[in-house]
Order: structure tokens, then C-alpha cells, then sequence
């Protein structure tokens, strides 16, 4: 059988590594909100394994919603955000936490942060689980972040190379032929 893992050069994150941090996340959140109720914000779709393991280490009332988005970085340094799918619920006066894969250039996440100010909620919190900030663009930062990884290109664990890869349960580093294919 050939496995998605096979096109793995090494493991950036293991899946007990991951786990450990999450827990200790999820855990810092619930104090932080305690009483607050947030609205959790996954951003799909690279966000949906990491906020599903993060929602269960979250012990406080909460809700869920998601959002799609696309980036493209096209010939201009700044990019530009299409809103593929919008939230669903009121969130006027509710505390957003946005639950994001990676924060790379910053781009996206600070473009969501100002579409979602505009609905006045009480505030806008960022969960990463990876952040390369030697990558940063936009002026925006993670209230929480599991991990800082280096300037490489990542998936597993939700993250994707062409849409391929999001089933593998760690988070690694992909051989290089893959790219020069
Ligand atoms: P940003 O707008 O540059 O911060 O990029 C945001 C999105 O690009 C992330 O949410 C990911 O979906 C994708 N991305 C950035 N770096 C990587 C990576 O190393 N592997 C897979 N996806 C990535
Ligand atoms: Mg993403």
C-alpha cells in the first residue's frame, strides 16, 4: 500500500507532542474565559483536526462556528482574502476566538479580524497551533500559539500540499522531490 505518509522527509511535531500543548491550551483558554461563553472560529479547512482535539480540552461553555476562506498571493506582496463561507451565527457583543492551522504572512487572520470587528464583538481572540513569524506581512499576533516552527513548509494534522496530506495525524516536513514534481 502506498501511504500519504511515505512522502514525509521528517516529523516537525509528533502526535503526543501536539497533544500535550493542546491540553495545556485548551486549558489556559477555559481560565481565561471563564464565564465569557465564546464563539469558537475555526477557519477552514486546514483548521478542522487541530479544533477538534483543541474543543475537547476545553472544559468552559462555548460555542462553534466556522468560516472558509481562500488567499491568494498573486503577483502583489499584500495578497488578497475571498470569503468562501461566513459564519452563520449573531456575534454582536460575543467574544470570538479565531482557531487558525498556521499564522505564515499574517494576511488572512488580519483580514478576518477586521471583517469580523465590523459586527462589534466584544473581542477577537487568535489560537494558532503553528506560528512562523520570521514570515510575519500584517501587523497581527496569536493570543495563544502551540508552536513556533521555522521558515518551512508544513502538513499533516489538517495541513495541506495541494490538498493532499491533511489525514496524516502529526505535523512534517514533505521531501523535497514532491515540490519539483
Ligand atoms: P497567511 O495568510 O500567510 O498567514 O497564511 C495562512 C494560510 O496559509 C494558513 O492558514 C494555511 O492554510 C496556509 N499555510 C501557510 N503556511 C503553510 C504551510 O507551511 N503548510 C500548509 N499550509 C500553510
Ligand atoms: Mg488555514
Amino acid at each position: 500500500m502506498r501511504r500519504a505518509e511515505d512522502d514525509i522527509e521528517r516529523v516537525l511535531l509528533s502526535e503526543e507532542v501536539i497533544l500535550e500543548k493542546v491540553h495545556e491550551v485548551g486549558k489556559k483558554i477555559s481560565e481565561d474565559f471563564d464565564g465569557k461563553e465564546p464563539v469558537f472560529v475555526g477557519v477552514l479547512k486546514g483548521c478542522f483536526v487541530f479544533m477538534a482535539d483543541l474543543m475537547r480540552c476545553v472544559s468552559i461553555n462555548c460555542s462553534v462556528d466556522f468560516m472558509a476562506v481562500s488567499s491568494y498571493s498573486g503577483t502583489t506582496s499584500t495578497g488578497a482574502v475571498r470569503i468562501d463561507k461566513d459564519l452563520r451565527s449573531d456575534i454582536g457583543g460575543k467574544h470570538l476566538i479565531l482557531v487558525e492551522d498556521i499564522l505564515d504572512s499574517g494576511v488572512t487572520l488580519n483580514y478576518l479580524k477586521n471583517y469580523l470587528l465590523v459586527r462589534q464583538p466584544a473581542s477577537v481572540s487568535i489560537v494558532t497551533l503553528m506560528d512562523k513569524p520570521s514570515r510575519r506581512k500584517a501587523d497581527v499576533y496569536a493570543d495563544y500559539s502551540c508552536f513556533e516552527v521555522p521558515d518551512e513548509f508544513v502538513v499533516g494534522y489538517g495541513l495541506d500540499y495541494n490538498e493532499k496530506y491533511r489525514n496524516i495525524p502529526y505535523v512534517g516536513v514533505l521531501k523535497p522531490e514532491i515540490y519539483n514534481n
